[in-house]
């Protein structure tokens, strides 16, 4: 059976991150040919063009990390109506030096969970301009914007049963979208 190793990229560096969590808890819902694995990014150096030629080991290991992998995803948080700048960091990285972009062609998927009502769908919407500038086919429905409240997660760390059947489904679509455009 051919296996998809998915790069989980969390947009927040915060120890109790709800986007962690939530990156944790949904990938217990994928089948058995999938597996997921976040990669670091708060390490990465502040990006500067002038280091295109001699990158740092973080920025080599994240390209390498992206170009194993056969899906993407990510689970960010909304900062001030926009992505964090630690995601947007480390998508610049790996999308350098120009022509030798990770992220092309590698389909994805976006989710998030905010404090608020609106659950990030506007850092997930500039996520989408940028993924659609890079060749990231992203997955389009079912939008997934969660508030954090306690009873999203259950006390094993698996999504709560009020979200179950939502994301159980936002799974199986992720799972054929990235069957049907994995290389
Ligand atoms: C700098 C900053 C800006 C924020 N801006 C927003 C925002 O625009 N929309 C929102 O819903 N929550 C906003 N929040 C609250 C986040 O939803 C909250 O901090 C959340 O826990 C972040 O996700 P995390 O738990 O994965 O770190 C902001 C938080 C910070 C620290």
């Amino acid at each position: 059976m051919k296996q998809y190793r998915i790069a989980v990229v969390v947009g927040s560096l915060r120890k109790e991150s709800f986007n962690r969590k939530l990156a944790d808890a949904v990938a217990k819902l994928a089948p058995p040919d999938f597996s997921f694995h976040q990669v670091q990014i708060g390490d990465l150096p502040l990006y500067n063009q002038d280091d295109d030629a001699n990158p740092a080991e973080a920025v080599k290991r994240l390209k390498r990390e992206i170009t194993a992998s056969q899906g993407l995803l990510f689970v960010t948080a909304e900062y001030n109506r926009s992505i964090p700048g630690v995601l947007k960091n480390a998508i610049d990285h790996a999308s350098r030096p120009y022509g030798q972009s990770a992220w092309a062609g590698k389909p994805a998927g976006v989710l998030g969970v905010s404090v608020g009502p609106t659950g990030t769908s506007l850092a997930q919407q500039h996520l989408r301009n940028v993924l659609s500038y890079l060749d990231v086919p992203a997955l389009g429905q079912p939008e997934v914007f969660l508030q954090a409240k306690d009873e999203l997660f259950d006390e094993a760390g698996g999504i709560g049963p009020a979200s179950r059947k939502f994301l159980q489904d936002w799974m199986d679509r992720y799972v054929a979208w990235v069957k049907k455009h994995a290389a």
